[in-house]
């Protein structure tokens, strides 16, 4: 198993790894199953052609298991306009590979990522009660910049880090 960036052609590949999230963490994105499975099918390929085109500021960090399929996602984005803070999302790791190492793999090869793309720091959104990822978070550096918006239930709190 390793930590890469989705290729190109992994847009159904991504879709399978985001929907078990979906579905099985629904309570931690802002996305919902339901309207993940609305997608059209060449958002899916698409968002891959974007994250895989290596002159744009956006990546996919996986975790790729080494049997075709996805275990773990990271997002990343750097803001095309100064200071160029980047951000991150979709973060998860699949239940039977989490406390191993692999979500710090994830983390460290967006936020290298981030770095070299110029990022002077990068925040993220946690949903209430999710205190299984703040701890890991707070492991990572973040803090909580006091920016709140609405989640599903309660409101999502931003967290920042410094590269
Ligand atoms: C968040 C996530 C990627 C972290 O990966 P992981 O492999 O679980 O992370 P780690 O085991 O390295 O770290 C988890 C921390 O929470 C702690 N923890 C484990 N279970 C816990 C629980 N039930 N409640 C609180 N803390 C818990 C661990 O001890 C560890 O803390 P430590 O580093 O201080 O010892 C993973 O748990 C996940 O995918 N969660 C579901 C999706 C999600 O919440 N994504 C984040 C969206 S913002």
């Amino acid at each position: 198993m390793k930590i890469r960036r989705l290729r190109a052609n992994e847009g159904l590949a991504y879709r399978a790894v985001r929907l078990r999230a979906l579905e099985l963490e629904p309570e931690a994105y802002g996305q919902t199953l339901a309207e993940a499975l609305a997608d059209p099918e060449q958002l899916w390929h698409d968002l891959a052609a974007s994250v895989a085109d290596e002159g744009n500021p956006r990546a996919l960090f996986v975790l790729d298991r080494g049997d075709g399929t996805l275990g773990g996602t990271l997002y990343g984005a750097v803001s095309q306009t100064a200071p160029h803070v980047g951000s991150l999302g979709a973060m998860w790791v699949d239940p039977d590979l989490r406390s191993a190492g692999w979500a710090d793999e994830l983390m460290d090869a967006a936020c290298g990522w981030a770095s070299r793309w110029g990022a002077p720091g990068v925040t993220l959104w946690l949903a209430p009660g999710n205190e299984r990822a703040w701890r890991f978070y707070q492991r990572h550096g973040f803090q909580p910049t006091g920016n709140l918006a609405p989640a599903q239930v309660g409101e999502a709190m931003e967290l920042y880090r410094d590269l």
